[in-house]
């Protein structure tokens, strides 16, 4: 099958084969770079864009559906490791994945409020929502909580309160338009609690955006057993360590962030999230997990919030974004996540596989010889 072969192309040959397979014609005008124009448009003192090379992994099959996946990175091997990995996956039926629904939380700070604020602000809750939403036409606030908070900074300055409202972003990463609802229902929370409101914006700790997804890894296709065995090891080091997870993290943010840029996302809110995430239980720890199946195979599973959209933001700006979500076919954010898990997943395996094997430089060596990753 052609998909197989993609090293293989020419580039032209490449985008004949995208243009069939993701429905686009007019590609080439969808890889341009950012104009100055748009550059001037998004950020100050525009000067240019800054390009990083795109390519596609193939091999991937998630939840049954055959994709490819498109990553914008300038580091090589990465996307032939991940092609490599997803292709021992598929053996055993890819990756399976799934995701929770777009909830996102926006906070609101109150300082010096009184004591029955809590009550009270429960008690508003349902207008505090309708003046939420009166900010959204497709986005919607659908619960508010609050919490009381001790103030455990050094300054002391004092405890405060936090209201909460939970947002439906749908297919939007949402952050805008929660920051807009915060800062809606800021003055009414302000006169409610009898405080003063500092801090207004949405919280990039997406727990409520939770995304797993898992595979099996033939044992043959990552060595043999010894490999395996030796897999686990490496992953006793990254769940122990702080030293090693974040490098082993590192590894797996390489195919997530690389997926996220492709497709235009907010990486630094994906990686902030994704951190935390990893020392949810105190202790940072990798973000994936491993062992041996009773068949002696490698089953690996990955978890974290990731918050992401195929609407809105940069996407509606940067043609080669839109181009990348439409190479992927995420017809929701959820799909998207679900494809920049099983991308995490892949390539963690792939590092730690050739970690336990010859040793990443040697591994990327041998890439270049163009001996792995077909
Ligand atoms: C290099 O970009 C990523 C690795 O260091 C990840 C890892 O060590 O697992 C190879």
């Amino acid at each position: 099958m052609a998909v197989m072969k993609i090293h293989e192309m020419s580039r032209d040959e490449r985008l004949d084969f995208l243009k069939k397979a993701a429905g686009v014609s007019n590609i080439e005008e969808m890889l341009r770079p950012l104009s100055f124009d748009d550059a001037n448009m998004m950020v100050e003192n525009a000067i240019g864009s800054m390009s990083v090379p795109m390519g596609i992994a193939t091999n991937f099959v998630i939840n049954g559906k055959e994709l490819l996946i498109p990553m914008a990175i300038e580091e090589p091997s990465v996307i032939a490791a991940a092609s490599k990995a997803a292709k021992i996956a598929k053996i055993n039926g890819g990756f399976t994945a799934e995701a929770g629904e777009s909830l996102m939380i926006g906070q609101v700070q109150v300082v010096s409020a009184r004591k029955s604020a809590i009550q009270k602000i429960l008690k508003n809750k349902k207008q505090l929502l309708a003046i939420a939403n009166s900010k959204s036409r497709s986005i919607v606030a659908v619960d508010l909580q609050v919490r009381h908070l001790r103030d455990k900074s050094p300054n002391k300055i004092g405890n405060m309160l936090v209201v909460e409202i939970v947002v439906d972003t749908k297919d939007a990463m949402g952050a805008n338009a929660i920051n807009t609802m915060c800062e809606a229902i800021a003055p009414q929370v302000a006169e409610i609690t009898e405080g003063e409101v500092v801090l207004k914006v949405l919280s990039n700790y997406a727990t409520k955006r939770i995304v797993r997804c898992k595979a099996v890894f033939d044992k043959e296709e990552l060595g043999g057993s010894e490999i395996v065995k030796r897999i686990l090891f490496a992953y006793a080091l990254a769940h122990s360590d702080v030293y090693r997870a974040v490098t082993n993290n590192k590894g797996v943010m390489n195919g997530i962030d690389a997926v996220a840029l492709a497709t235009g996302q907010d990486f630094r809110a994906i990686e902030a999230g994704a951190h935390a995430y990893a020392a949810r239980d105190g202790t940072y720890r990798s973000l994936t997990k491993w062992r041996r199946t009773k068949e002696g195979d490698l089953a690996g599973e990955i978890e974290l919030p990731l918050a992401v959209g195929i609407v809105g933001g940069i996407i509606n700006v940067h043609p080669t974004a839109k181009l990348a979500i439409m190479i992927l076919g995420a017809k929701s954010a959820k799909e998207l996540a679900m494809a920049m898990a099983a991308t995490g997943l892949a390539q963690n395996l792939a590092a730690i596989r050739a970690l336990s094997a010859e040793g990443i430089q040697a591994g990327h060596m041998r890439l270049h010889g163009r001996k792995f990753g077909k």
